[in-house]
């Protein structure tokens, strides 16, 4: 077999972009890379923790709201998820809608995560499925290119994806997505609220450890792709309620004093007992907020539901 000429030239940004963020200050590592098979995994046991409340919130609303949320779409509508995960959420919302959609298209960086989601669909009947393994921007391009000519667009940005950007990119995102849509089309943003900080950090750090697992395995998967040398048990899960940024941080904390290579990128990072890795950031939203938002990044209109508890918005974003 031979190899393209261009693969040997090409560096793989896996390695890239962990030997990149794991030289800054503070050190992090990007986590878009937690959703290997066994990341996507996790992720799905995490959604079923009765400690994390997203996911079930989300798909009440879902499931309560669809018709409303559909209703002022033109028909034929397209639906584009961006992170569909396993697809039940979008599932949801299409069986409480009782209706045909012409094509739904899914969008995950998870080769796994997409083959549930699209078994997932076609077991409830759905014929035109289409799925694109690629990040937000990527994906959704794909899907405005695919969508059928006369076709209204909705997009689905769920689970609060959108809190684990930094504010200025999130906004960015938000005015991409209305960049990449028209008239008639619309965003549907899942966004979970701030609440208080004991129900946030169990949210993030549970009894089981499943999200200690979660977070961890990233390094699992650096040492299996990348020929990293972390010592597994050399770090331990932490989530952090930062107040004045109003969002969760995870990190990795170093239980000791150690050194750890990554073979990939020949990169030696030395670590002092207490000295952390930033993995991720999963910021909270007031409901005026995310409007805010959304009218910032040109939607010419928002409208909301929040669930009885408080605890999480979703919003459709309008394009006219
Ligand atoms: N979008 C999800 C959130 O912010 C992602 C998530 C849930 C997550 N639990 C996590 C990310 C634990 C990293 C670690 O809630």
């Amino acid at each position: 077999m031979s190899t393209p000429r261009s693969a040997a030239w090409s560096p793989d940004p896996f390695a890239t972009e962990v030997c990149e963020y794991l030289q800054r200050t503070p050190r992090q590592l990007p986590s878009k890379y937690f959703y290997d098979e066994l990341g996507s995994a996790i992720f799905e046991a995490i959604c079923r923790l009765p400690w994390y409340r997203i996911t079930r919130a989300e798909s009440a609303l879902l499931a309560r709201h669809a018709r409303q949320i559909l209703a002022p779409l033109a028909r034929p509508v397209t639906i584009a998820e961006l992170g569909c995960g396993s697809g039940d959420k979008l599932a949801t919302l299409l069986s409480s809608a009782a209706e045909r959609f012409p094509l739904v298209q899914l969008i995950d960086i998870s080769a796994a995560a997409l083959e549930m989601a699209e078994h997932r669909l076609r077991a409830m009947g759905l014929t035109s499925v289409l799925a694109h393994r690629a990040t937000y921007e990527d994906g959704l391009e794909h899907a405005v290119r695919q969508r059928p000519g006369k076709a209204s667009l909705l997009v689905l940005f769920l689970g609060s994806n959108i809190g684990n950007f930094d504010p200025p990119v999130a906004r960015a995102l938000l005015a991409r997505f209305r960049g990449a849509l028209r008239e008639g089309d619309a965003l549907l943003l899942g966004s979970d609220l701030v609440k208080p900080e004991r129900e946030l950090l169990l949210a993030y750090d549970d009894p089981l450890q499943v999200t200690a697992a979660f977070n961890r395995n990233l390094l699992r998967r650096i040492n299996d792709e990348l020929g990293g040398s972390f010592d597994l048990d050399g770090f331990a899960h932490r989530a952090a309620w930062n107040a004045a940024e109003r969002r969760v941080e995870m990190h990795l904390v170093s239980r000791r004093r150690q050194q750890v290579h990554i073979a990939a990128g020949g990169l030696d990072v030395a670590f002092e007992s207490g000295d952390w890795i930033w993995t991720e950031s999963s910021h909270k939203y007031e409901p005026a907020q995310v409007l805010e938002e959304g009218l910032a990044a040109g939607f010419s209109r928002g409208e909301q539901w929040i669930d009885p508890d408080a605890r999480f918005a979703l919003t459709r974003f309008s394009v006219s």
